[in-house]
């Protein structure tokens, strides 16, 4: 293992319990660091990542706020980037992705350095190269080495009020133990996202953080929408592999490459797998919980006409001015 050792964590713990802390729907709660709040179970690994983890220039980073379309990009990713290896016809029965859930292929990274043994970081060393890793961490608490190297990062948000009403189901099929009693009304679930007091959020800043980057560095940071990857899988896809620095080539688009990924990808087809209908790849969260309508729109069923109008008043005030719309 190349990277350090280390001994923070009591000094990471001592400085934890003196941050703001919140109610939330997660049983720790949440603790804003660097503005931004987290769960509070999570924020350890949180900082240990982004103190010791040590980006290559060859690595690809994806980052999501949750809901936002993390598990279909990395399932697309994954499949692009390791096509060579992984053959993604339909007439390969050995694909990865059909035996492992999409989180189990493509870690986040503060899920890795959460719970490692006083002074050892996690072994990374046995990753493919180029690796493929994933975080929800905002943009400017991203490691030093992240900002500094030539790692890619590609990013993807979606209509916060989808994102919302999808965290809302999402959180309804967490463990029990992990869930914080009494918070049980979509109204203060809606009213504390609509506050930012949300795991990852504020959604807005969180969003702004990725969409600036991706004005200011184009080559470092591709910014995705949720809505724009329904609409043209394919066509994102392969401005996704030749951001990544593996375009597909017309005899592979001839092939039809381009079109197998986007099919093993789909919703339909990874909810339908074994492994995605029984599996638990990230503790406390069943695979399946990551498989829901994938719609775009589907708020309309589950949020009233004065709480929409709440939260678009919202991304008019902090998206817009900055060009970003949904
Ligand atoms: P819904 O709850 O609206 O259905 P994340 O992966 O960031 O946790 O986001 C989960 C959301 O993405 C869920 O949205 C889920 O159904 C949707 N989703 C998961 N896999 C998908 C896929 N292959 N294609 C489209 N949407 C997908």
């Amino acid at each position: 293992n190349s990277e350090p050792s280390y001994d923070d964590q009591q000094e990471i713990e001592e400085l934890i319990s003196s941050l703001p802390k919140r109610k939330g729907w997660h049983s720790s709660g949440l603790t804003l660091y660097q503005n931004f709040w987290y769960s509070s179970k999570f924020l350890p690994g949180v900082i240990s990542f982004q103190r010791h983890f040590l980006a290559r220039d060859s690595d690809v980073l994806i980052v999501s706020k949750p809901k936002s379309g993390t598990t279909w990009l990395k399932s697309l990713a994954f499949s692009a980037l390791y096509r060579a290896q992984f053959n993604p016809s339909e007439a390969n029965a050995n694909h990865p992705l059909l035996y492992s859930n999409p989180h189990a292929l493509v870690h986040f990274l503060e899920q890795k350095y959460r719970g490692q043994p006083a002074g050892q970081v996690p072994d990374l060393t046995g990753f493919a190269n180029p690796r493929l890793f994933a975080t929800h961490v905002p943009y400017d608490s991203l490691p030093e080495s992240i900002h500094r190297s030539h790692c890619k990062v590609i990013y993807i948000c979606r209509n916060p009020l989808d994102v919302v009403v999808s965290l809302w189901h999402f959180v309804a099929q967490v463990d029990a133990g992990d869930r914080a009693g009494g918070w049980s009304s979509m109204e203060e679930f809606f009213d504390n996202f609509c506050q930012g007091i949300d795991g990852y959020g504020p959604f807005w800043d969180h969003m702004l953080g990725y969409w600036k980057a991706s004005q200011e560095r184009p080559e470092k940071v591709l910014f995705l929408k949720y809505e724009d990857l329904k609409e043209d899988t394919a066509g994102n896809l392969k401005r996704i592999s030749e951001f990544m620095g593996v375009p597909f080539s017309e005899e592979e688009e001839r092939n039809g490459v381009v079109e197998e990924i986007v099919k093993m990808c789909s919703l339909s087809s990874l909810k339908e797998l074994e492994v995605n209908k029984t599996g638990r790849s990230i503790s406390s969260f069943e695979d399946k919980s990551y498989f829901r309508k994938g719609e775009v729109g589907d708020w309309v069923n589950y949020i009233s006409p004065s709480m929409a109008e709440r939260l678009k008043n919202i991304m008019e005030e902090t998206l817009s001015p900055f060009g970003l719309t949904f």
